[in-house]
């Protein structure tokens, strides 16, 4: 592998900054999360609760085989003239208000770490919730990355760390995740056994996340899988037409949106392996939420079989066997949701559930990239939010994200339409180079259920 490079940034305003590579000696001197912990602790540095939720994921990036770096961004971005205290005291001018959210830069180091981040394979985010989102400091990095457009093509992971057990570290992390989408990075989750949106630890004074096994590691999750996208990226070629699969969730019954997405797919994917899966036209019946998915049973009788069906839904009207296998065999999987003022036939929810199996049976999605679509009449209210649904949903199916698509009709008529091309060299990129990597072992494990029976299944994923 070439050496990779994996940056952690950390954005709390009470990051150990001048400690900082301290904290970067511990992680490349242990080799496990317990060992790290000792360090820290040993140490007897107070380090900021990102600080330590950063270094875990940079520890699974060095132990995959990158090369790491932590930086603490606090100085970076300063408070103008808080000299904390005192100045707050004589804050009575109304024209000072506006200085609230004035972080001055400090052009030097902001232009050494725009270089980092340029250079770096891939990026991870740590950042404290406040108020259930990112920290100001974390929002100024991804404002200044927009700016500059360093994230483009990056790996990018996000891990953040909150007082309450559910005090708002999945919506954190969500929002950096859907910002840095816009800005073309290409996004990741945790990774099995959870697979949920990154890093989310549990801690409230300085220093007490290394007390939250659990939280840290999800942070390890991320460093894993943000290091094997950035290897992936980095040995994947330009692979001529990959297969394509759209996954239209719902229409009229005229099927009015699956014919703009056909002109859409002519305008921009002509000459492309691509098919569209209307699930208007399917008869999908919804998980029944059963406890022994994927079913041991299916999983015992298949296993010498090419295709795996795991589900304990044998009916013959259900589709879904069909629609899992053009799944798992897609290169790229785009999700297309429709934001209009007509009355659709709506099937997104209840097929998404109905994927439980897949997900069970050792994240048979992983690592493909998906990308959510909607298509979106202009001032129509009624799902505005798809593709952050989308991103919710298929990063549990540990699957990479890439940047949303979006098509604005007026009275029927395209009047905007992102392009479908830009995303082309990264499907061509990522569909190579995981036929390239080293399979991953997953197995699936509950959690949250003590059933036994979703333990069982064993495979190797790309
Ligand atoms: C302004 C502010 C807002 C906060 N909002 C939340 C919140 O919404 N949810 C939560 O769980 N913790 C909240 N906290 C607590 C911090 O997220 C928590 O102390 C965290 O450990 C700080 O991380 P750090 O040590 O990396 O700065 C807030 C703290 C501050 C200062």
């Amino acid at each position: 592998m070439k050496n990779l490079k994996v940056l952690g940034v950390v954005g709390s305003i009470r990051s150990n900054h001048k400690n900082i590579k301290k904290l970067e000696r511990f992680i490349l001197d242990s080799s496990t999360q317990t060992e790290l912990n000792q360090r820290i602790k040993d140490s007897k540095i107070i380090f900021s609760n990102s600080d330590i939720a950063v270094s875990h994921s940079l520890l699974a990036s060095k132990n995959y085989g990158s090369n790491i770096e932590i930086v603490s961004i606090t100085d970076i971005f300063k408070h103008k003239k808080l000299g904390i205290y005192y100045d707050l005291m004589n804050y009575n001018s109304i024209d000072d208000i506006d200085e609230i959210d004035s972080l001055t830069l400090d052009e030097s180091m902001f232009q050494e770490l725009l270089k980092k981040v340029d250079k770096a394979d891939g990026i991870i985010l740590g950042t404290p919730v406040y108020f259930g989102d990112r920290s100001s400091i974390a929002n100024k990095f991804l404002q200044l990355t927009y700016k500059y457009k360093v994230l483009k093509g990056k790996g990018f992971g996000v891990v953040s760390t909150g007082a309450k057990r559910n005090g708002g570290q999945e919506t954190a992390n969500i929002y950096s995740l859907q910002e840095a989408l816009a800005q073309e990075a290409i996004v990741v989750g945790n990774g099995p056994k959870t697979a949920q949106y990154g890093g989310t630890v549990w801690a409230g004074d300085t220093g007490k996340a290394i007390d939250d096994s659990f939280g840290l590691e999800t942070c390890y999750g991320v460093g894993r899988q943000v290091a094997q996208l950035s290897e992936i990226l980095n040995i994947g070629e330009y692979k001529s037409k990959p297969k394509i699969t759209f996954v239209l969730t719902m229409d009229t019954e005229e099927k009015k949106y699956e014919k703009i997405l056909q002109k859409y797919i002519k305008r921009n994917l002509d000459s492309y392996n691509s098919k569209i899966y209307n699930l208007i036209d399917e008869t999908i019946y919804r998980c029944i939420a059963c406890n022994v998915c994927p079913s041991p049973k299916m999983v015992e009788k298949l296993k010498s079989e090419d295709f795996p069906y795991h589900c304990v839904i044998q009916t013959k009207k259900d589709n879904m066997k069909h629609v899992q296998e053009a799944l798992v065999n897609s290169d790229s999987i785009i999700f297309v949701g429709v934001n209009s003022h007509d009355d659709l036939i709506y099937r997104y929810q209840a097929f998404m559930e109905r994927t439980r199996f897949i997900r069970h049976d050792d994240f048979e999605l992983s690592n493909i990239p998906s990308v959510g679509m909607l298509i979106s009449e202009l001032g129509a209210t009624n799902n505005q939010i798809f593709n952050v649904k989308v991103l919710t949903s298929f990063i549990r199916h540990n699957t990479f994200f890439l940047k949303p698509v979006e098509i604005i009709l007026k009275d029927g008529e395209v009047i905007y339409e992102d392009s479908f091309r830009n995303l082309i060299p990264f499907i061509e990129k990522i569909t190579s180079g995981r036929e390239k990597i080293d399979p991953m072992e997953i197995s699936y494990k509950a959690t949250g259920y003590s059933n036994k029976t979703f333990d069982e299944t064993k495979k190797l994923r790309k």
